[in-house]
């Protein structure tokens, strides 16, 4: 991971966060998620969760923010911050881990829960913790990396 940034340096990601969150496409679940990804030049790429009716083609705000990153032709995302109005922080889903970890092998997430009261909670994990022993797989040999 590269240098892990303070608390305080994610301040504008959190409020972007909880920002995009209030866009959230979640009719059915009514869970709003927001995520942002923090690059190392402090910008940042945000994302929803966009459900679907047919509930299988519901997107992640994770996901969604690696999408933005994607399409805006950057990578290497040093950290990412989640949003949710819950009474704990969200943990990023199995296939979002496998999402990040395609496009960071490793990366700082704080996750972020708020209260109707406007309390929060929150907690600090790495990638690397949420998904030991991810899968690679390197598109020139056809295999995985080697050890
Ligand atoms: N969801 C996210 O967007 N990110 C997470 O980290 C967990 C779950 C969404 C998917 C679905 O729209 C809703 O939350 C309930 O599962």
């Amino acid at each position: 991971m590269s240098r892990k940034l303070a608390r305080a340096e994610l301040e504008a990601a959190v409020a972007r966060a909880f920002a995009v969150r209030a866009n959230a496409h979640a009719p059915y679940s009514g869970f709003q998620v927001g995520a942002v990804l923090v690059m190392a030049d402090g910008s940042m790429y945000a994302g929803c969760n966009v459900e679907v009716a047919s509930y299988g083609g519901t997107v992640c705000a994770e996901r969604n923010a690696v999408g933005a990153m994607v399409a805006s032709g950057a990578r290497g995302p040093v950290a990412c911050v989640i949003a949710t109005h819950d009474a704990r922080p969200t943990m990023p889903c199995g296939i979002c881990r496998q999402a990040l970890f395609e496009v960071a092998d490793d990366l700082q997430v704080l996750t972020v829960a708020e209260l109707p009261s406007g309390e929060r909670a929150e907690q600090e994990i790495s990638l690397a913790e949420l998904l030991p022993f991810g899968f690679k797989f390197d598109p020139t040999t056809k295999r995985q990396p080697a050890p």
